[in-house]
C-alpha cells in the first residue's frame, strides 16, 4: 500500500477531503496531510486530526519543527495530491512558488501529482486559470481528478465543483498505478438485454449487471477513457465516462458498431437475449388461452463485430454456462477472434461472486474461484492491460 501526501488547500468544500482520507486509510494507504493557512480557516487542524490516523502538519509546523520539514515530506510521498485545491495553489505550482508548506513540499517532490480543484465556475473558466491547467496537464504530467459539473457552494450550477469523494479516491489510485490505460479507450457492455413479446412483455435472463459496472470502475482505476453501453440492470450504472443506454440486442449491436472506430478495448460483459420472439404482437396478449411463441436468434453481436475489428483491437468476451464451460469458451475464443475469455459458471448470475476462469489468445488459462466481481475486474483489466502490451 502508498504512502500518500494529502494537499488540504482553502476552498469552502475542503470538509469533504476529510472522506478522502478515510476512504484511502480504508483502501489500506498511509496519509499525511498538509493543511494551507486559509484551509484551516474553513476546518481546524484539531478536526483533522482526530479524524485520521497518520500526522498532520501545518505552516506553523514548517516554521518551528527546527528540520526540513518539506524536504522530509517529498521524500516519504509516493503520491501527492492536492484535495480541494484553489486557483491560487494551482497558479503557484505552475510558477512554482514556495511560500508555504505545501508549495514548498511540492518543489522539492519528483512523483506524481495530483490535484482536484474546486471553485466557482467564473474563476474555473478564467483565460488564466485555463492556461495554467493546460500547461499543468500538458508540461507537468499532473492529473486532474474533475472539477465536476453541479451545484456550487454560491448555490448556482456550474462547473467547478469538487469531484466526488469516491472518484477522487479512485483517481489517486490510478495515478498510482501510472495511469496503464492512459489514453486508451475502452467500452463495456453490460446488463441484460430485453426483447419485447407484446407490448407488457419481454424475453430476458437474469444478469444483474454487477460485472459490466466493476469494470467500468476498474477501467476508471487504471485511468482509461471509458463509454458504457447498458441494457437493463437492477443496479444504478456506474456514474463516470459516457453512458448509452439499449434495451435490445439489435439496439446494442447498433451502438456498439457506431462507435467501434473511436473503441481500443471492447468488453463483452452484457447478457444478451439469445433469441427473440418472430412476431412481436402489437396488442397485449390476452390470458385464458394456451399460447406457442416461436423464437428466431438474435444478432449475435460479437461474432458480427469480429469482421470489422481493426489491427491493435483487442476484444474481450463472456462466457456462461451451465456444462461444458471450457470447451465452449475456448470454441467461442476461437469462433469470434477474441483476445480474452471469462468462463463462469451459471451460478455468477445474480452474484457477487464469480467462480471460472480467464483464457487468453494463446491458451493460457488462469482460474478463479468464488471471487468478488470487483476483484475480478481488476484482473481482468490487468490482463487487458498486459495483452495491450
Ligand atoms: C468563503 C470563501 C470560500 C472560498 N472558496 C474557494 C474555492 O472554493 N476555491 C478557490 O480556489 N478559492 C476559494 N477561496 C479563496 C481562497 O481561500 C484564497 O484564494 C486563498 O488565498 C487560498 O489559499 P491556499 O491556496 O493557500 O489554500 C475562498 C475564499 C473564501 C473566503
Amino acid at each position: 500500500m502508498a504512502k500518500i501526501l494529502l494537499g488540504l488547500t482553502g476552498s469552502v468544500a475542503v470538509y469533504k477531503s476529510l472522506n478522502v482520507i478515510r476512504l484511502l486509510e480504508r483502501r489500506g494507504h498511509e496519509v499525511k496531510v498538509i493543511l494551507t493557512s486559509s484551509a484551516s480557516k474553513f476546518i481546524t487542524p484539531l478536526m483533522a486530526k482526530s479524524l485520521m490516523k497518520g500526522e498532520l502538519f501545518t505552516d506553523e509546523d514548517f516554521w518551528t519543527s527546527g528540520k526540513s520539514l518539506h524536504i522530509e515530506l517529498a521524500k516519504w510521498a509516493d503520491e501527492i495530491a492536492i484535495v480541494p485545491c484553489t486557483s491560487n495553489t494551482l497558479s503557484k505550482i505552475r510558477y512554482s512558488i514556495a511560500d508555504n508548506l505545501l508549495t514548498a513540499t511540492l518543489q522539492a517532490y519528483k512523483g506524481p501529482i495530483l490535484v482536484a480543484p474546486a471553485m466557482h465556475e467564473e474563476m474555473w473558466l478564467n483565460p488564466e486559470v485555463q492556461d495554467v491547467v493546460q500547461h499543468l496537464r500538458e508540461f507537468r504530467g499532473v492529473f486532474f481528478s474533475g472539477p465536476a459539473r453541479g451545484i456550487l457552494a454560491s448555490g448556482e450550477t456550474g462547473c467547478g465543483r469538487l469531484q466526488s469523494e469516491e472518484f477522487i479516491a479512485e483517481d489517486i489510485e490510478a495515478v498510482l498505478r501510472g495511469l496503464p490505460l492512459k489514453n486508451v479507450t475502452v467500452m463495456v457492455t453490460y446488463g441484460r438485454t430485453e426483447e419485447p413479446i407484446d407490448p407488457v412483455r419481454v424475453i430476458t435472463n437474469r444478469s444483474s449487471g454487477l460485472m459490466g459496472y466493476y469494470l467500468s470502475k476498474a477501467v476508471m482505476e487504471y485511468g482509461g477513457n471509458l463509454i458504457q453501453v447498458v441494457g437493463e440492470t437492477s443496479i444504478i450504472p456506474y456514474g463516470r465516462g459516457e453512458i448509452v443506454k439499449v434495451r435490445t440486442a439489435r439496439e446494442m449491436f447498433d451502438v456498439v458498431s457506431d462507435q467501434l472506430d473511436k473503441v481500443k478495448v471492447l468488453i463483452m460483459a452484457a447478457a444478451v437475449s439469445d433469441f427473440e420472439p418472430q412476431e412481436k404482437y402489437e396488442a397485449k396478449l390476452k390470458k385464458g388461452k394456451d399460447l406457442m411463441i416461436s423464437f428466431k436468434p438474435t444478432v449475435d453481436i460479437l461474432h458480427e463485430l469480429s469482421g470489422s475489428k481493426r489491427g491493435g483491437q483487442l476484444f474481450v468476451g463472456f462466457a456462461l454456462e451451465t456444462e461444458n464451460l471450457e470447451r465452449n469458451a475456448r470454441e467461442k475464443l476461437e469462433n469470434k477472434k477474441l483476445d480474452l475469455i471469462v468462463g463462469n459458471f451459471a451460478t455468477a448470475m445474480g452474484s457477487e461472486r464469480s467462480s471460472g476462469f480467464l483464457l487468453d489468445r494463446d491458451g493460457v488459462i488462469e482460474k478463479f474461484d468464488e471471487l468478488h466481481k470487483d476483484q475480478l475486474a481488476h484482473k481482468i483489466i490487468e490482463k487487458v492491460v498486459s495483452l495491450l502490451k
